[in-house]
């Protein structure tokens, strides 16, 4: 059991959670995506420390941040050019490039892989954390795995107080979802996971030269923290395509949560307990983790999920959505079936 302190984001805080950093602890940053759970990404112990307190799976690697682009040489062995194309158009931002490692980042780190995933993230208070530390900060989302990300210092808290080292609170995420990963160490960049940064943003910038890995076999080799389960909450999560029509399941009694883009049609609506309905695709994006969480809090058993658009930030939103409503088990039935 740790003691966590709680840091605020003036310059004394931020001063803090940087020492805290650089003696190896474990610290819970804002970023402009979801709160990041960082450690100097060079440390072995660290690092073994930090999957203990998430409860990840060692084979699923942590994406190293920095403040500038120019400090890359710390975190890679070599620079793509897709990489260094990529990182020019959206650095500082929602993007991760995997790119060839550098032997000082910690195996643990990029789970034994000979690549490592990048990113510049541009949450100022993030930025003003990684300048001080001065250290490459290896960062998964804050939150215990398989639950949804964290947007909140009251969300990290509920996760892991009492298991971690400081929390650097400033509850100003922009996002809402996580930053897009891209492997660039192929002949043409494929997208590993959506994210911040769209499709069609992405698509502009690489001329179209840009695939996506399906989920095959090749994309649990390339990436491996496809295979776990995400994001979900106690709740059952159930999307919604057509509410007039989809059957609701369990009792008509039982307490459910309800958010979307459109309101709850009235013959839906049950013993409703906790309500959203957001005014654009970037407002569900942004608060979509935080309400499965406050379904929880509210006693929901079930929550019905109007599934996002698949344009724009829609498409990461709709990939979060599919695998908070996974099968509980069956990504890990998937997983035992292929060993
Ligand atoms: O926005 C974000 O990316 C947030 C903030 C904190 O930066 N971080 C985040 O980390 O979402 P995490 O650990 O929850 O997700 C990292 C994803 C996983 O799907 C992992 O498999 C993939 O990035 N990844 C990391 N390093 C990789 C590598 N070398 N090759 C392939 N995939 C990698
Ligand atoms: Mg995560």
């Amino acid at each position: 059991m740790r003691k966590t302190e709680y840091l605020d984001s003036s310059v004394m805080g931020i001063q803090r959670a940087a020492e805290v950093l650089q003696a190896g602890g474990i610290v819970a940053f804002p970023t402009e995506t979801v709160y990041g759970l960082g450690i100097d990404a060079r440390l072995d112990r660290a690092a073994e420390e930090l999957f203990q307190a998430k409860g990840r799976p060692p084979d699923n690697p942590l994406i190293v941040h920095l403040a500038r682009i120019e400090d890359w040489p710390m975190v890679a062995a070599e620079m793509p050019l897709s990489a260094a194309q990529l990182l020019h158009r959206f650095a500082p931002g929602p993007l991760t490039v995997v790119v060839p490692k550098a032997p000082a980042i910690s195996a643990r780190v990029t789970a034994g892989l000979d690549t490592v995933g990048l990113r510049i993230p541009a949450h100022p208070v993030a930025r003003e954390l990684l300048l001080q530390a001065g250290v490459p900060v290896a960062a998964p989302s804050a939150n215990r795995s398989g639950r949804p990300s964290a947007t909140t210092w009251k969300s990290v808290r509920e996760d892991l107080d009492g298991r971690i080292d400081a929390v650097l609170c400033a509850d100003t995420i922009q996002v809402g979802v996580e930053s897009t990963v891209v492997d660039c160490t192929g002949q043409i960049p494929i997208v590993l996971r959506s994210g911040g940064v769209t499709m069609d943003a992405l698509r502009q910038a690489c001329q179209g030269e840009v695939g996506v890995a399906d989920q095959s076999p090749e994309l649990a080799r390339r990436s491996p923290g496809v295979r776990h389960p995400h994001y979900q909450p106690r709740a059952e999560v159930v999307l919604v395509d057509c509410l007039a029509t989809t059957a609701i399941p369990g009792d008509a009694t039982q307490p459910i949560a309800y958010c979307g883009l459109t309101p709850l049609p009235e013959q839906a609506a049950r013993n409703v307990v906790l309500y959203r309905h957001f005014a654009s695709v970037e407002d569900y994006a942004r608060g979509f983790y935080e309400f499965l969480r406050e379904a929880d809090r509210a006693g929901a058993r079930i929550v019905l999920v109007e599934p996002a658009p698949a344009s724009g930030v829609g498409w990461a939103l709709l990939d979060r959505q599919r695998r908070a409503a996974a099968p509980r088990d069956s990504m890990r039935q998937q997983k035992t079936a292929k060993q």
